[in-house]
């Protein structure tokens, strides 16, 4: 048991933690931000998470990334963070940068899914109870609707940002075309699109082959990447073996499908090469991706703070001239 008391750490912000500046805008994003798709719901121990984000918030990593539907049970993700908020993390509310989304599926009926006004709008109201907070810093459509209006989806994201339900707004897997239309339309309407959360990893460099990363560093946009461990492949968890406490082992997003002996002996030479370079496979992994111009932020997840501890090393890595990373020929999948 960890104290319910929590003081921050007085030497949070000289921990060695780096922060950029997210597109053009005023806001400071740090290199290491964490989300709580996994390890943060209803079925996870809540004195972990809280050691965790405490853990986090110590060393800079002013960051929490939510969508409505992380858990499981959908929601309780965000439940969890409001009491976060409650026991640990309140005096700190203006430190720190707290998203969520809403796009995927949250309650049943035709009003709980994609990318209308109705949704957005009911949800973030949802989000916004369940964490315990006036407005978020920072809302996301988390994924792109093929069958509503962009006008629709954009203008409820302004209305948000107008309502002072939050700060900024987002937008997550939408593609390149849909992303040049928001970025004019939010331009033109003064609340523009601040940052691009897209899969960049060592395996899947779809964001950069798409023109995605190009455009959000050309326009002023700032771009995190999420899953940047490829969920863990991209780590030391999965080079003997499938571990029974993994993702892989425990979770359908990260499907033991995935795990073939070319992707094994493609992950072994990227730990040969890491090696070489002394760190770990997930410190190379991480700091590759901070590498790419135009990348603000890696959006890491983390089951104990002993792999936060290690990702974090991923800010002093060494550099990669003369050091090329061989790109993996078929992409690792992920079901959500
Ligand atoms: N916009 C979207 O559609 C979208 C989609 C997915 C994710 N996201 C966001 O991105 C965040 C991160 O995604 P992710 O959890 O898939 O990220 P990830 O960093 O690629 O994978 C995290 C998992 O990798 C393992 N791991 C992490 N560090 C490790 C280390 N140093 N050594 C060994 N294993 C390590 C842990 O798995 P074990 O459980 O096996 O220990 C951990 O839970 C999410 O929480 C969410 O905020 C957004």
């Amino acid at each position: 048991m960890i104290p319910d008391q929590y003081t921050a750490d007085h030497n949070r912000y000289n921990n060695g933690m780096e922060y950029q500046r997210c597109g053009k805008s005023g806001v400071l994003l740090p290199r290491v931000s964490l989300g709580f798709w996994h390890n943060f719901g209803s079925v996870d121990s809540y004195e972990k998470a809280r050691q965790i984000t405490r853990f986090a918030f110590d060393h800079g990593i002013t960051h929490f990334d939510l969508a409505n539907n992380y858990g499981p049970v959908y929601g309780s993700a965000e439940k969890n963070l409001g009491r976060l908020i409650d026991d640990s993390f309140r005096p700190y509310r203006d430190e720190l940068f707290i998203s969520t989304k809403a796009g995927y599926d949250m309650w049943p009926g035709p009003y709980g899914n994609w990318g209308s006004r109705k949704y957005l709008i009911a949800s973030l109201d949802q989000s916004l109870k369940r964490m315990h907070l006036d407005y978020v810093d920072l809302f996301y459509s988390h994924r792109y609707d093929p069958n509503t209006p962009l006008e629709e989806t954009l203008q409820a994201l302004v209305d948000i940002v107008k309502q002072g339900k939050a700060l900024y707004i987002g937008i997550s897997r939408w593609p390149l075309k849909a992303l040049e239309f928001a970025d004019a339309y939010l331009r033109e309407r003064d609340v523009p699109l601040l940052i691009y959360q897209g899969r960049l990893n060592i395996i899947d460099r779809a964001p950069e082959e798409e023109g995605i990363l190009k455009y959000c560093n050309d326009h002023g946009i700032g771009f995190i990447s999420f899953s940047p461990l490829a969920q863990g492949l991209l780590t030391d968890r999965y080079l003997h073996g499938i571990p029974v406490d993994s993702r892989m082992a425990q979770h359908n997003s990260l499907s033991q499908s995935v795990l073939t002996p070319e992707m094994l002996q493609y992950l072994k030479q990227l730990n040969a090469i890491a090696m070489q370079r002394h760190e770990s496979l997930a410190e190379m992994a991480l700091s590759w991706i901070l590498a790419q111009k135009g990348v603000t932020s890696v959006l890491v997840g983390a089951s104990s703070t002993g792999q936060l501890e290690n990702n974090l090393k991923c800010i002093q890595a060494p550099s990669f001239e003369n050091c090329i990373i061989p790109k993996f020929q078929n992409k690792a999948s992920e079901k959500k």
